[in-house]
């Protein structure tokens, strides 16, 4: 039995990392896909790849930073398959490896991370939960971060977005959940993505994943799309408005 049997679902950012490994799980389970992102090859790679594979994917290109064009995903998602059930809002950006303190740090960046990170959330939930009424609900998964729950040096933008994805998921639960729509969001750790990978290979950076990590390394993107799938699938029924950490124990400490 596959846990997303004939679920219409969209990913974002499924060109790489976190998304990427979603998008291979999901279609293991068996859902139909929409993948999005601003990266066209690789995203129509991996649609190519899903189909050979004997799964139902489409890419649809999309700067989630743009209202319009989370409109058209969910449009063309709802137009190809004939409905939407399931959405993993997971495109994000980071503010680089060595940013600058809140103080100094660019303006210019703060408006792309908000745009990027929060802003694209809110764009995508307007048109999913709409789609998603149409067909007496749906399960929606968003990207925080452990940075969504507790602050981190050096790095405002990312923290005050994720911040806000937090925000968002429990406002839909509590908006939508009478009308059937589940929406959570799942906090990574320390992943290893083509994001992370720069920083991951400083010493420094493994020294402090060793001594701060409760599981002593860092985590791989197909663990976090275990909990994506779990979220989007009809075992998770009662789970809604919370925030799943799949951090090796990080915030526990
Ligand atoms: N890797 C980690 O340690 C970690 C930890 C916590 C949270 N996250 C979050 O997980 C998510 C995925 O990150 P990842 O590590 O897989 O990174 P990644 O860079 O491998 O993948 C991110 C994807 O998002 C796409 N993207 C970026 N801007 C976009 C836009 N405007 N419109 C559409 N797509 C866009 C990129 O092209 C890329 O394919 C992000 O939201 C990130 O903040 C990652």
């Amino acid at each position: 039995m596959h846990e997303l049997s004939n679920k219409v679902a969209i990913i974002t950012g499924a060109a790489s990392g976190i998304g990427r490994a979603a998008a291979l799980r999901f279609a293991e389970e068996g859902a139909r896909l929409v993948l999005a992102d601003i990266g066209v090859e690789a995203g129509e790679a991996l649609a190519a790849e899903l189909r050979g594979k004997g799964s139902e994917a489409v890419f649809v290109r999309t700067d989630v930073s743009r209202a319009a064009e989370c409109e058209a995903l969910v449009q063309a998602a709802v137009q190809k398959f004939g409905r939407l059930d399931a959405a993993f809002n997971n495109a994000g950006i980071s503010d680089g490896p060595l940013p600058p303190g809140t103080i100094d740090y660019p303006l210019e960046l703060w408006d792309r991370l908000i745009a990027v990170n929060l802003s694209s959330v809110f764009y995508c939930l307007r048109y999913q939960v709409r789609a998603m009424l149409k067909n007496g609900g749906g399960a929606i998964v968003n990207t925080a971060s452990i940075a969504g729950q507790i602050g981190f040096a050096g790095v405002p933008g990312y923290v005050a977005s994720k911040h806000g994805v937090v925000g968002l998921t429990k406002t839909i639960a509590i908006e939508y959940g009478a009308q059937g729509v589940r929406c959570n969001a799942v906090a990574p750790g320390l992943i290893e993505t083509p994001m992370t990978k720069p920083v991951f290979e400083v010493q420094q950076f493994r020294d402090m994943v060793a001594a701060t990590v409760p599981s002593a390394r860092v985590g791989t993107a197909e663990e976090i799309a275990n909990m994506v799938v779990w979220l989007c699938s009809d075992r998770a029924s009662y789970a809604n408005g919370a925030v799943f950490a799949v951090d090796g124990g990080f915030l526990a400490r």
